[in-house]
């Protein structure tokens, strides 16, 4: 069971990629995100460190503030930080963006919905909104934000493309954060240890696994960071990766 995870291994594929993935698993394993975020991806600290100061000092400038979440997947993080916003009285526009339209068609169904239409205000200035488009294309839209945030999403980027996505997502944004796991040996046995979620007719124990061997460790991260970010660990397993422009 206890298996070392000594280097990484990125031409892992985790199966919700592949393009003929079984549509109920993929779709079960979207909605699977939601239960697995709350419990391991910190969103919550996070929130209360770094995303609802930030808020508030955009909220005392008179705006509304601007969020991304890129490889937005089913859309759960991008929904809890809306509602945790709207909880603080905060007026935010966020729009969740994934490159596989599977994941917005899942998202646009099951999120936007529950995140109370009567929020939504009708210049669109407001809300939780969601859309199939890459970084690049934002860019050339001349789309700018706040805040840009992903999870779960830096190991799925191949090594020698990540310089220039973490470039476009600070070009996008005043702020980065980049929530991932941190490659652990003893996370991947406690993950392995979960039973439950291998019965689940879902890819999110098989991915799972392969995710944690395809993450980074600490010292990676920082060796691959350009100027102007840093590496934060997040006890226990996680690693944030934040960027912050220069005012
Ligand atoms: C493991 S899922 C994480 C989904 C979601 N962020 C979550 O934590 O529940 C990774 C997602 O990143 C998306 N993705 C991978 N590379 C991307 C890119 N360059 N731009 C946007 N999305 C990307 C994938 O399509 C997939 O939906």
């Amino acid at each position: 069971m206890f298996t070392l995870l000594g280097q990484r291994e990125p031409h892992l594929i985790e199966q919700m990629d592949a393009e003929d993935a079984d549509c109920k698993q993929l779709e079960q394993t979207y909605a699977d995100f939601y239960t697995l975020n709350r419990l391991i991806s910190q969103w919550n600290r996070v929130y209360i460190n770094y995303i609802r100061p930030q808020a508030k000092e955009i909220q005392k400038e008179g705006k509304v503030f601007k969020v991304c979440d890129v490889g937005c997947g089913g859309g759960d993080i991008a929904f809890f930080i809306f509602k945790w916003l709207k909880k603080d009285g905060i007026n935010a526009h966020i729009i969740g963006i994934d490159i596989d339209d599977r994941a917005i068609a899942w998202a646009k169904a099951n999120r936007i919905v529950s995140a109370g239409t009567d929020y939504i205000n009708k210049k669109k200035s407001v809300g939780l909104f969601f859309e199939c488009i890459s970084t690049t294309e934002l860019i050339r839209r001349e789309h700018k934000v706040d805040l840009v945030i992903n999870n779960h999403v830096l190991h799925h980027i191949p090594f020698e493309e990540i310089n220039s996505f973490l470039n476009e997502c600070a070009t996008l944004g005043t702020k980065v954060i980049c929530n991932d796991l941190e490659r652990s040996s003893l996370a991947y046995t406690l993950f392995s240890l979960a039973l439950p979620l291998r019965s689940r007719s879902s890819f999110i124990y098989e991915d799972g696994r392969i995710s944690l061997k395809k993450s980074f460790r600490k010292k990676e991260l920082e060796e691959l960071s350009l100027i102007g970010w840093r590496v934060h660990r997040l006890f226990p397993f996680r690693l944030l990766l934040i960027y912050e422009a220069k005012s």
